[in-house]
């Protein structure tokens, strides 16, 4: 198992935002997490890296509890966050951010990434070494966000949102690149409103709705039950 979450609640203040979430993810997993605006997602993935403050239960991550540990702990032991807000350097050229993320790997068996690598991921960003961050796309610095988490050579990859506010074509494109990353081994949780997109990346699916767990289990078993899909997805 390479993450395992069990018996969340967090709280911001005095509002209850999650109620006793569990979940998991295996080694090589893509697993979607689903739910409309609010659900509590982006909540899900701040409170896993330690960056919700009124936090309960375990979070357990390759074996270990880190529910304890800072965030910049839970991100050299080999977690790499993707938050909804895309951060790069908007006066460094494409090149230059990538460099800068670059870390050791956590696991001496882990892989190192090198910016070829994340060129070969993202041939988009190929053309666009020498451009400064802040001159590209929403699509671009989608690409370039995910390829400097990539730099630090994480064993599990948080993406929160990746295709929110992208054009049709890059959403494809995205999808091509995140199945890339599947395929050569990476383990990813992903979390999305865009149920149709994450579904066809994943093995398997939670659908969160004010901050409880309604469905988890496979894609498969999601497309066969009409009446979560209508309820929580709108689909
Ligand atoms: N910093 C915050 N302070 C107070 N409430 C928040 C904060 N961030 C999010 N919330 C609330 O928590 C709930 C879950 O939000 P969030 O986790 O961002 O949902 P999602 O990512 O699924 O859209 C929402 O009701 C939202 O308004
Ligand atoms: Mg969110």
């Amino acid at each position: 198992m390479k993450l395992a979450v069990e018996g969340l609640n967090s709280h911001y203040g005095p509002a209850h935002i999650l109620f006793d979430i569990a979940l998991e993810v295996g080694d090589g997993e893509v697993v979607a997490l689903l739910g409309r605006n609010g659900a509590g997602k982006s909540t899900t993935f701040r409170s896993i890296v330690g960056l919700v403050a009124q936090r309960t239960g375990r979070i357990v991550f390759e074996g270990r509890d880190v529910s304890d540990q800072p965030t910049h702990a839970i991100v050299s032991a080999g977690l790499g966050y993707v938050p909804e807000e895309r951060r790069i350097f908007p006066d460094l050229t494409v090149r230059q951010n990538l460099e800068a993320a670059r870390k050791a790997p956590a696991s001496p068996r882990g892989r190192e990434w090198t910016v070829d690598a994340v060129f070969e991921t993202f041939p988009t960003l190929v053309g666009l070494a020498g451009r400064k961050g802040g001159y590209l796309s929403g699509g671009e610095q989608q690409m370039l966000t995910i390829g400097r988490t990539l730099m630090g050579n994480p064993d599990l990859l948080l993406l929160d949102e990746p295709s929110e506010g992208l054009a049709p074509l890059i959403v494809r494109d995205l999808g091509r690149q995140i199945r890339r990353l599947k395929e050569q081994g990476l383990t990813i949780l992903l979390c999305e409103q865009n149920a149709k997109f994450a579904t066809k990346l994943s093995d398997r699916a939670y659908i969160l709705e004010k901050g409880h767990v309604r469905f988890s289990g496979s894609i498969e078993a999601l497309h066969d039950n009409d009446d979560v899909r209508r309820q929580y997805l709108g689909l």
